[in-house]
Protein backbone atom coordinates (compact mmCIF):
# COMPACT_ATOMS: atom_id res chain seq x y z
CA UNK A 1 0.00 0.00 0.00
CA UNK A 2 1.39 3.38 -0.67
CA UNK A 3 0.34 6.81 -0.04
CA UNK A 4 -2.74 8.81 -1.81
CA UNK A 5 -1.88 10.93 -4.41
CA UNK A 6 -5.09 12.34 -4.18
CA UNK A 7 -3.70 14.09 -1.23
CA UNK A 8 -1.39 16.10 -3.33
CA UNK A 9 -3.35 17.32 -5.00
CA UNK A 10 -6.18 18.27 -2.78
CA UNK A 11 -3.33 20.32 -1.19
CA UNK A 12 -2.73 22.27 -4.15
CA UNK A 13 -6.17 22.52 -4.69
CA UNK A 14 -7.22 24.01 -1.65
CA UNK A 15 -4.16 25.72 -0.98
CA UNK A 16 -4.62 28.01 -4.35
CA UNK A 17 -8.65 28.26 -3.26
CA UNK A 18 -7.29 29.61 -0.03
CA UNK A 19 -4.06 31.70 -0.80
CA UNK A 20 -4.79 32.57 -4.13
CA UNK A 21 -1.67 30.61 -5.54
CA UNK A 22 0.55 26.83 -5.36
CA UNK A 23 2.45 26.14 -2.47
CA UNK A 24 6.26 26.73 -3.10
CA UNK A 25 7.10 23.51 -0.57
CA UNK A 26 5.07 20.63 -0.43
CA UNK A 27 5.89 18.32 2.72
CA UNK A 28 4.22 15.09 4.14
CA UNK A 29 4.80 13.39 6.86
CA UNK A 30 3.29 9.86 8.13
CA UNK A 31 1.43 9.22 11.22
CA UNK A 32 2.10 5.90 13.46
CA UNK A 33 1.31 2.32 14.86
CA UNK A 34 2.90 2.00 18.29
CA UNK A 35 3.80 -1.53 17.55
CA UNK A 36 5.06 -2.58 21.20
CA UNK A 37 6.53 -0.74 24.25
CA UNK A 38 4.00 1.15 25.58
CA UNK A 39 4.85 4.28 27.87
CA UNK A 40 8.59 2.88 27.56
CA UNK A 41 9.82 5.70 25.77
CA UNK A 42 9.96 8.65 28.87
CA UNK A 43 11.64 5.78 30.56
CA UNK A 44 14.48 5.34 29.01
CA UNK A 45 13.31 2.67 27.58
CA UNK A 46 13.31 0.76 23.94
CA UNK A 47 9.79 0.70 21.44
CA UNK A 48 8.59 -0.54 18.43
CA UNK A 49 6.70 1.74 15.80
CA UNK A 50 5.86 1.62 12.63
CA UNK A 51 4.93 5.10 10.10
CA UNK A 52 1.63 4.11 8.25
CA UNK A 53 0.70 5.38 4.45
CA UNK A 54 -1.83 7.93 5.96
CA UNK A 55 -0.80 11.10 7.40
CA UNK A 56 -0.06 14.90 6.90
CA UNK A 57 0.27 17.14 4.14
CA UNK A 58 1.44 20.57 4.83
CA UNK A 59 2.25 23.32 1.78
CA UNK A 60 3.77 26.36 2.28
CA UNK A 61 4.35 30.42 0.50
CA UNK A 62 6.78 32.47 1.33
CA UNK A 63 5.33 36.42 2.41
CA UNK A 64 6.88 39.26 2.47
CA UNK A 65 5.17 41.60 5.00
CA UNK A 66 5.94 38.84 7.81
CA UNK A 67 2.71 37.54 9.10
CA UNK A 68 1.85 34.09 9.22
CA UNK A 69 -1.25 32.55 8.12
CA UNK A 70 -1.84 29.08 8.64
CA UNK A 71 -4.41 27.50 7.63
CA UNK A 72 -5.97 23.16 8.14
CA UNK A 73 -8.48 21.74 6.05
CA UNK A 74 -10.03 20.51 9.36
CA UNK A 75 -10.71 24.13 10.91
CA UNK A 76 -12.86 26.63 8.95
CA UNK A 77 -10.49 30.01 10.49
CA UNK A 78 -7.19 30.81 9.50
CA UNK A 79 -5.13 31.62 12.12
CA UNK A 80 -2.72 34.51 11.76
CA UNK A 81 0.51 35.88 13.65
CA UNK A 82 3.43 38.28 13.06
CA UNK A 83 6.81 36.43 12.74
CA UNK A 84 8.00 37.32 15.83
CA UNK A 85 4.83 35.75 18.32
CA UNK A 86 6.43 33.14 20.27
CA UNK A 87 3.59 31.90 22.82
CA UNK A 88 1.32 29.48 21.99
CA UNK A 89 -2.17 29.91 21.33
CA UNK A 90 -5.27 28.88 23.02
CA UNK A 91 -9.23 27.74 22.29
CA UNK A 92 -10.20 27.25 18.91
CA UNK A 93 -6.82 28.58 17.32
CA UNK A 94 -4.88 26.04 19.72
CA UNK A 95 -4.02 23.66 16.81
CA UNK A 96 -1.55 26.14 15.37
CA UNK A 97 0.62 25.37 18.32
CA UNK A 98 2.13 22.25 16.44
CA UNK A 99 3.48 24.74 13.33
CA UNK A 100 4.05 27.36 15.80
CA UNK A 101 6.05 25.72 18.53
CA UNK A 102 7.81 23.70 15.50
CA UNK A 103 9.27 27.17 14.37
CA UNK A 104 10.06 28.08 17.84
CA UNK A 105 11.66 24.96 18.39
CA UNK A 106 13.68 24.85 15.22
CA UNK A 107 14.78 28.29 16.13
CA UNK A 108 16.14 27.40 19.57
CA UNK A 109 18.01 24.41 17.65
CA UNK A 110 19.71 26.73 15.41
CA UNK A 111 17.86 26.49 11.84
CA UNK A 112 16.67 29.05 9.91
CA UNK A 113 13.05 29.29 9.86
CA UNK A 114 11.06 31.37 7.29
CA UNK A 115 9.76 34.87 8.79
CA UNK A 116 6.07 35.38 6.68
CA UNK A 117 4.43 32.72 4.91
CA UNK A 118 1.09 31.22 3.97
CA UNK A 119 0.51 27.46 5.65
CA UNK A 120 -1.75 24.60 4.53
CA UNK A 121 -2.34 21.09 6.35
CA UNK A 122 -4.65 18.68 5.32
CA UNK A 123 -4.81 15.31 6.73
CA UNK A 124 -6.29 11.08 6.33
CA UNK A 125 -5.43 10.25 9.72
CA UNK A 126 -8.20 10.24 11.82
CA UNK A 127 -7.79 12.38 14.70
CA UNK A 128 -8.52 11.34 18.11
CA UNK A 129 -7.61 7.73 17.25
CA UNK A 130 -4.02 8.01 18.25
CA UNK A 131 -2.53 7.50 15.67
CA UNK A 132 -0.13 10.40 15.91
CA UNK A 133 -1.67 13.49 13.57
CA UNK A 134 -0.33 15.98 15.99
CA UNK A 135 3.60 14.49 15.45
CA UNK A 136 2.63 14.32 11.73
CA UNK A 137 1.77 17.92 11.64
CA UNK A 138 4.92 19.02 13.37
CA UNK A 139 7.20 16.91 11.23
CA UNK A 140 5.82 17.53 8.18
CA UNK A 141 5.66 21.57 9.08
CA UNK A 142 9.37 21.96 10.38
CA UNK A 143 10.98 20.07 7.15
CA UNK A 144 7.86 23.21 4.70
CA UNK A 145 9.73 25.46 7.10
CA UNK A 146 13.00 24.55 6.88
CA UNK A 147 13.30 24.16 3.40
CA UNK A 148 11.28 27.35 3.08
CA UNK A 149 14.46 29.24 4.81
CA UNK A 150 16.88 27.50 2.78
CA UNK A 151 17.95 24.90 5.64
CA UNK A 152 18.36 21.51 5.70
CA UNK A 153 18.96 20.10 9.19
CA UNK A 154 19.47 16.45 9.78
CA UNK A 155 16.53 14.25 10.90
CA UNK A 156 17.28 13.89 14.37
CA UNK A 157 17.48 17.34 14.77
CA UNK A 158 14.24 17.45 13.35
CA UNK A 159 12.73 15.13 15.67
CA UNK A 160 14.11 15.94 18.89
CA UNK A 161 12.59 19.95 17.54
CA UNK A 162 9.38 18.10 17.49
CA UNK A 163 9.70 16.64 20.44
CA UNK A 164 10.52 19.58 22.25
CA UNK A 165 7.94 21.70 20.38
CA UNK A 166 5.36 19.06 21.96
CA UNK A 167 6.91 19.17 25.48
CA UNK A 168 7.31 22.91 25.91
CA UNK A 169 4.83 24.90 23.59
CA UNK A 170 2.30 22.62 23.26
CA UNK A 171 2.45 20.96 27.28
CA UNK A 172 2.31 17.68 26.40
CA UNK A 173 5.06 15.19 28.57
CA UNK A 174 5.33 12.69 25.68
CA UNK A 175 8.07 10.78 24.74
CA UNK A 176 10.55 10.71 21.46
CA UNK A 177 7.96 7.76 19.64
CA UNK A 178 5.54 9.25 17.83
CA UNK A 179 8.16 11.94 16.24
CA UNK A 180 10.95 9.56 15.53
CA UNK A 181 8.46 7.05 14.24
CA UNK A 182 6.60 9.76 11.59
CA UNK A 183 10.50 10.88 10.71
CA UNK A 184 12.53 7.44 10.34
CA UNK A 185 9.64 5.63 9.14
CA UNK A 186 10.51 3.00 6.51
CA UNK A 187 8.29 1.11 4.31
CA UNK A 188 8.10 -2.56 5.07
CA UNK A 189 9.87 -1.83 8.32
CA UNK A 190 9.27 -1.00 11.91
CA UNK A 191 10.92 1.59 13.36
CA UNK A 192 12.92 0.52 16.63
CA UNK A 193 13.93 3.50 19.04
CA UNK A 194 16.42 3.39 22.20
CA UNK A 195 15.32 6.40 23.71
CA UNK A 196 18.24 7.08 25.71
CA UNK A 197 20.32 8.09 22.82
CA UNK A 198 17.96 8.46 21.37
CA UNK A 199 19.38 5.92 18.69
CA UNK A 200 16.71 5.47 15.84
CA UNK A 201 17.02 1.45 13.41
CA UNK A 202 14.49 -0.49 11.36
CA UNK A 203 13.19 -4.11 11.48
CA UNK A 204 12.03 -5.98 8.91
CA UNK A 205 8.43 -6.96 8.94
CA UNK A 206 7.39 -10.57 7.69
CA UNK A 207 6.46 -10.52 4.19
CA UNK A 208 2.19 -11.07 3.94
CA UNK A 209 1.50 -9.44 6.99
CA UNK A 210 -0.33 -6.29 7.49
CA UNK A 211 -2.01 -4.48 9.96
CA UNK A 212 -5.87 -3.19 10.91
CA UNK A 213 -6.59 -0.43 12.97
CA UNK A 214 -10.03 -0.65 14.53
CA UNK A 215 -10.70 3.01 16.04
CA UNK A 216 -13.53 2.55 18.70
CA UNK A 217 -13.86 6.61 18.30
CA UNK A 218 -13.82 6.66 22.55
CA UNK A 219 -11.89 9.30 24.55
CA UNK A 220 -11.47 9.00 27.71
CA UNK A 221 -12.78 13.13 28.83
CA UNK A 222 -9.29 13.28 31.28
CA UNK A 223 -7.11 11.54 28.60
CA UNK A 224 -4.13 13.97 29.00
CA UNK A 225 -3.97 13.87 32.36
CA UNK A 226 -4.37 10.58 32.59
CA UNK A 227 -1.31 10.55 30.44
CA UNK A 228 0.99 13.15 32.60
CA UNK A 229 -0.21 11.15 35.86
CA UNK A 230 1.06 7.82 34.34
CA UNK A 231 4.55 9.70 33.66
CA UNK A 232 4.36 10.95 37.22
CA UNK A 233 3.87 7.65 38.48
CA UNK A 234 6.70 6.17 36.30
CA UNK A 235 8.84 9.01 37.89
CA UNK A 236 7.50 8.48 41.86
CA UNK A 237 8.14 4.34 40.45
CA UNK A 238 11.86 5.13 39.52
CA UNK A 239 12.85 7.16 42.91
CA UNK A 240 11.14 4.76 44.86
CA UNK A 241 13.38 1.52 42.65
CA UNK A 242 15.98 4.05 43.65
CA UNK A 243 16.91 4.86 39.82
CA UNK A 244 17.00 7.10 37.14
CA UNK A 245 15.09 5.69 34.87
CA UNK A 246 13.05 2.43 35.02
CA UNK A 247 15.10 1.24 31.81
CA UNK A 248 17.98 1.06 34.22
CA UNK A 249 15.95 -2.21 35.68
CA UNK A 250 15.68 -5.26 34.16
CA UNK A 251 12.42 -7.35 36.15
CA UNK A 252 15.10 -9.24 38.46
CA UNK A 253 16.79 -6.20 39.28
CA UNK A 254 12.81 -4.78 39.98
CA UNK A 255 11.74 -7.97 42.07
CA UNK A 256 14.82 -7.45 44.04
CA UNK A 257 14.30 -3.54 44.73
CA UNK A 258 10.17 -4.06 45.21
CA UNK A 259 10.20 -4.46 48.75
CA UNK A 260 8.44 -1.49 50.27
CA UNK A 261 7.61 0.52 47.13
CA UNK A 262 3.66 1.34 46.93
CA UNK A 263 1.65 -0.60 44.83
CA UNK A 264 0.32 1.67 42.34
CA UNK A 265 4.05 2.87 41.44
CA UNK A 266 5.27 -0.54 41.44
CA UNK A 267 2.51 -2.05 39.38
CA UNK A 268 3.01 0.87 36.65
CA UNK A 269 6.94 0.01 37.09
CA UNK A 270 6.16 -3.92 36.31
CA UNK A 271 4.28 -2.68 32.94
CA UNK A 272 7.33 -0.83 31.93
CA UNK A 273 10.32 -3.01 32.84
CA UNK A 274 8.15 -5.69 30.87
CA UNK A 275 7.62 -3.89 27.64
CA UNK A 276 10.94 -3.16 27.39
CA UNK A 277 11.76 -7.15 27.74
CA UNK A 278 9.29 -8.20 25.51
CA UNK A 279 10.29 -5.03 22.76
CA UNK A 280 13.92 -6.54 22.80
CA UNK A 281 11.85 -10.27 22.86
CA UNK A 282 10.07 -9.02 19.60
CA UNK A 283 12.71 -8.17 17.15
CA UNK A 284 14.43 -11.43 17.91
CA UNK A 285 11.41 -13.17 17.18
CA UNK A 286 10.92 -11.24 14.36
CA UNK A 287 14.68 -11.82 13.11
CA UNK A 288 13.69 -15.66 13.41
CA UNK A 289 10.65 -15.35 11.98
CA UNK A 290 8.70 -16.51 14.45
CA UNK A 291 5.53 -14.68 13.72
CA UNK A 292 3.25 -16.45 16.07
CA UNK A 293 5.48 -15.39 19.14
CA UNK A 294 5.43 -12.20 17.90
CA UNK A 295 1.47 -12.26 18.27
CA UNK A 296 1.70 -13.60 21.49
CA UNK A 297 3.75 -10.64 22.73
CA UNK A 298 1.45 -8.54 21.52
CA UNK A 299 -1.22 -10.04 23.51
CA UNK A 300 0.72 -9.96 26.81
CA UNK A 301 1.34 -6.42 26.03
CA UNK A 302 -2.11 -5.46 26.08
CA UNK A 303 -2.91 -7.58 29.14
CA UNK A 304 -0.06 -5.79 31.09
CA UNK A 305 -1.71 -2.58 29.92
CA UNK A 306 -4.91 -3.51 31.31
CA UNK A 307 -3.81 -5.36 34.16
CA UNK A 308 -0.51 -3.44 35.36
CA UNK A 309 -0.27 0.28 33.70
CA UNK A 310 -4.35 0.38 33.60
CA UNK A 311 -4.46 2.56 30.50
CA UNK A 312 -6.85 0.42 28.17
CA UNK A 313 -10.71 0.31 28.34
CA UNK A 314 -13.88 -2.00 28.25
CA UNK A 315 -14.29 -1.00 24.44
CA UNK A 316 -10.53 -2.12 23.30
CA UNK A 317 -9.98 -4.93 25.70
CA UNK A 318 -13.51 -6.12 23.88
CA UNK A 319 -11.77 -5.50 20.63
CA UNK A 320 -8.48 -7.07 21.52
CA UNK A 321 -10.44 -10.56 23.17
CA UNK A 322 -12.66 -10.59 19.48
CA UNK A 323 -9.38 -9.99 17.23
CA UNK A 324 -7.39 -12.66 19.32
CA UNK A 325 -10.12 -15.27 18.48
CA UNK A 326 -10.00 -14.44 14.74
CA UNK A 327 -8.51 -16.76 12.27
CA UNK A 328 -5.53 -14.96 10.75
CA UNK A 329 -5.05 -12.10 13.56
CA UNK A 330 -1.29 -13.05 15.33
CA UNK A 331 -1.83 -10.71 17.58
CA UNK A 332 -3.21 -7.39 18.51
CA UNK A 333 -3.27 -4.57 21.56
CA UNK A 334 -4.14 -0.90 22.29
CA UNK A 335 -2.06 1.46 20.49
CA UNK A 336 -0.80 4.60 22.06
CA UNK A 337 -1.10 6.23 25.09
CA UNK A 338 -4.34 3.84 26.35
CA UNK A 339 -7.64 5.08 27.78
CA UNK A 340 -9.82 5.28 24.41
CA UNK A 341 -8.47 5.54 20.82
CA UNK A 342 -7.57 2.39 19.06
CA UNK A 343 -6.74 -1.21 18.75
CA UNK A 344 -4.01 -2.36 15.91
CA UNK A 345 -4.08 -5.80 14.60
CA UNK A 346 -1.47 -7.47 13.53
CA UNK A 347 -2.46 -10.13 10.46
CA UNK A 348 -1.61 -12.12 7.63
CA UNK A 349 -2.61 -10.65 4.51
CA UNK A 350 -5.24 -11.26 2.42
CA UNK A 351 -7.42 -10.65 6.01
CA UNK A 352 -10.63 -11.67 5.49
CA UNK A 353 -12.73 -8.51 5.51
CA UNK A 354 -15.91 -10.90 7.05
CA UNK A 355 -13.47 -11.52 9.65
CA UNK A 356 -12.79 -7.88 10.69
CA UNK A 357 -16.94 -6.89 10.29
CA UNK A 358 -17.29 -9.55 12.89
CA UNK A 359 -15.32 -8.33 15.26
CA UNK A 360 -16.57 -4.90 14.33
CA UNK A 361 -20.38 -6.22 14.53
CA UNK A 362 -20.11 -7.82 17.89
CA UNK A 363 -18.94 -4.29 19.44
CA UNK A 364 -21.73 -2.29 17.82
CA UNK A 365 -23.68 -5.04 19.27
CA UNK A 366 -22.25 -4.54 22.67
CA UNK A 367 -21.52 -0.62 22.64
CA UNK A 368 -24.13 0.37 20.56
CA UNK A 369 -21.74 1.99 18.22
CA UNK A 370 -19.31 1.12 15.40
CA UNK A 371 -15.42 0.98 15.00
CA UNK A 372 -14.07 2.44 11.85
CA UNK A 373 -11.60 -0.47 10.42
CA UNK A 374 -8.87 0.97 8.89
CA UNK A 375 -6.38 -1.36 6.57
CA UNK A 376 -2.94 0.17 6.83
CA UNK A 377 0.31 -0.26 5.02
CA UNK A 378 3.67 0.93 6.13
CA UNK A 379 5.19 4.32 4.89
CA UNK A 380 8.53 5.69 4.50
CA UNK A 381 9.33 8.79 7.17
CA UNK A 382 9.03 12.37 6.52
CA UNK A 383 9.69 13.66 3.53
CA UNK A 384 9.32 17.01 1.06
CA UNK A 385 7.34 16.85 -2.33
CA UNK A 386 7.57 19.50 -3.81
CA UNK A 387 5.71 21.08 -6.75
C1 LIG B 1 1.70 8.63 23.29
C2 LIG B 1 2.93 9.51 23.47
C3 LIG B 1 4.20 8.71 23.22
C4 LIG B 1 4.21 7.44 24.07
C5 LIG B 1 2.89 6.68 23.93
C6 LIG B 1 2.78 5.53 24.89
O1 LIG B 1 1.60 8.21 21.95
O2 LIG B 1 2.87 10.61 22.59
O3 LIG B 1 5.33 9.51 23.49
O4 LIG B 1 4.49 7.74 25.41
O5 LIG B 1 1.77 7.52 24.15
O6 LIG B 1 3.75 4.56 24.63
Amino acid sequence: MSWSPLMRSELIRRFCSLHGREPAIIARAPGRIEFIGNHTDYNGGTVLGAAIDRGVWVGVAPRTDGRRRFASAAMTDVVETVADASRPLAGKDAWANYPLGMLVSLAAAGVAVPAGFDFLAVSDLPPGAGLSSSAALELASGLAFARLAGAEPPRVTLVRAARHAENTFVGVPCGILDQAVSGFGRRGHLVHIDCRGPDFSTVPLPAGTGFRIFNTHTRHALVDGLYAERHRECGEAARALGVALLADLDSAGLEARARGVPEVPLRRARHVVGEISRVAACVAALRAGRIEEVGRLLAVSHESSRTSFENSTPELDFIVEGLMRTPGVFGARLTGGGFGGAVMALVAEPFAPESAERVAAAYNERFGARPDVLAVGTADGASLENP
